[in-house]
């Protein structure tokens, strides 16, 4: 801990820096990645310009009522245009490593039926190419969320089967043009808040919902998540096999998905709960890294849903048996898990039968379950940190992790200035510690190569608009500017303490 407390007066920078250049010993393993995170739709801007075609993002923003305040990605923090200064932030804070994400919609237009968008691919052999003449290694998601609309429209996206074809054709073009400077790739960011939020609670588009869940009209199965995420990791299972056939013996890369990671703590000791923690893990994570490293869904959810499960064909099986090179875990917070199958439990989000008959919640005994945030998901839990990792190493045999996001976030509070955002006492305090856990579960053989923070610029918050700042810069919206925060400081002394680059 650096400061004293979260009293942030208490703490000033110069104090700060000088008890962070102390050299420590590095508790990273050699050639350990130190990059931050970013997604198109949340970075890029130019939505509608040099050929992109339009998202499901870009609709479901512009539709009044969705984004809390009215806002939307259009220009976001524009890095389309910036992306050189936004490079050189990156070298200036020492990274050697910079996860985006590639749109979709800016190289395939109308999914696969209209043709490559040559202007994209130029955008990103840019992006690539400045990038690694910097030495900043690139690790590219082919999708954060953001899809071509085109698809929506045609057969409901993730919904149809015939989405696996278009994403195999999608991650064929990026491997094609950019997998021999790539090589790290990641199918999918987070498919389980995408499958959760746009098909469960319906906050995400396609804003499809069940009744029991959400508060919008439409949809009301509650099987299309589950239809959802077995396209999804359909599609995930197309792309790894078309990159280890085609190009990954040529090219030398490797291929993974990053999943959004919550720790459950059981809120008792009782096996009860600690079940009920289980099962909250296998209805979040491993429902979509069980299939994908142990070709069937978590025995808890067939249990549970029996027939209501998707199941895997011969074919299906088979091309999922390729596998991943590596787990990319995002994560930021921990939350109680409390049984709702044996006891009761007070009804609300997060108790059902397709939730697994858990309950999530952040207290215990009126307690929460680390420091609040402005956030209101956000709980600064760090041991958390340690527990996912040595969770995720022992039920996936230590596969090669990388921490794909971990970030702080506040409010975009009016009242503020600017000087206030820059003072960011709170988010150093939370990295640091999350990464102090971090190391510890490294040190106890946890094989994670990699730490991104979340995130380079302060940007689009996805439904919050831009009410949330995680950036270690604070942009103006107004003029763009980028400004370093003390969270950019202290990272880049963190990184030179700590890297041991061979
Ligand atoms: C995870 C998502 O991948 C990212 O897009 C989002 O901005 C952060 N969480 C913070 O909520």
């Amino acid at each position: 801990i650096i400061c004293p407390s979260m009293i942030v007066n208490s703490c000033n920078s110069s104090s700060l820096i000088a008890m962070k250049s102390k050299p420590q010993p590095p508790v990273f393993p050699s050639n350990f990645f130190f990059g931050t995170a970013s997604s198109s739709y949340q970075y890029e801007g130019a939505f509608s310009s040099y050929g992109k075609g339009l998202s499901n993002w870009d609709i479901f923003s512009h539709e009044a009522g969705n984004i809390l305040d009215g806002s939307n990605g259009d220009i976001a923090v524009d890095q389309y245009h910036h992306y050189l200064e936004d490079l050189d932030l990156m070298e200036d804070l020492g990274l050697n490593s910079y996860r985006f994400s590639i749109s979709w919609a800016r190289i395939l237009p109308k999914g696969r039926f209209g043709n490559v968008n040559m202007a994209g691919i130029k955008h990103y052999n840019k992006l690539i190419d400045a990038l690694l003449h910097k030495g900043i290694y690139p690790f590219v998601s082919l999708t954060h969320y953001d899809i071509p609309q085109e698809l929506e429209d045609r057969y409901g996206a993730w919904l149809s089967p015939k989405v696996q074809d278009d994403f195999r054709y999608y991650a064929d073009v990026c491997f094609k043009y950019f997998g021999d400077r790539v090589k790290y790739w990641v199918t999918f960011n987070e498919p389980n808040v995408a499958a959760i939020r746009g098909y469960r609670s319906g906050i995400y588009p396609p804003s499809r919902c069940s009744a029991s869940f959400g508060n919008c009209s439409t949809g009301d199965s509650l099987e299309e998540p589950l239809i959802a995420a077995h396209n999804i990791i359909l599609s995930h299972a197309a792309a790894v096999s078309t990159y280890q056939t085609k190009y990954q013996k040529t090219q030398g890369g490797s291929i993974g998905i990053v999943v959004n990671a919550i720790w459950f703590e059981p809120i008792s000791n009782s096996s009860k709960d600690k079940l009920a923690a289980e099962r909250a893990q296998s209805f979040y994570m491993n429902w979509f890294l069980d299939p994908i490293i142990f070709g069937r869904y978590p025995v808890e959810m067939q249990q549970i849903l029996g027939s209501q499960l998707p199941a895997f064909s011969r074919k299906d099986l088979n091309k999922m048996k390729s596998g991943i090179d590596f787990i990319g875990i995002n994560h930021y917070t921990s939350f109680y898990a409390k049984d709702c199958m044996y006891s009761q439990c007070e009804q609300g989000p997060g108790v059902s039968r397709s939730e697994g008959y858990y309950l999530r919640t952040a207290f215990k005994d009126g307690i929460p379950i680390g420091v609040t945030t402005e956030v209101d998901w956000l709980y600064v839990h760090p041991l958390g940190m340690e527990k996912i990792v040595t969770y995720i190493k022992e039920r996936y045999n230590n596969t090669p992790m990388f921490i794909t996001e971990n970030g702080y976030g506040e409010l975009n509070n009016p009242n503020s200035s600017v000087k206030d955002f820059l003072n960011d006492y709170r988010r150093v305090e939370y990295m640091n510690s999350y990464l102090d856990f971090l190391a510890l579960a490294i040190s106890k053989g946890a094989d994670v190569r990699g730490y991104f923070a979340w995130s380079l610029l302060d940007n689009f918050e996805w439904i919050s608009g831009y009410t949330v700042r995680f950036g270690l810069h604070h942009v103006d919206y107004g003029t763009l500017e980028r400004t370093p925060k003390i969270s950019a400081i202290w990272f880049k002394q963190f990184i030179s303490n700590h890297s041991n680059l061979a």
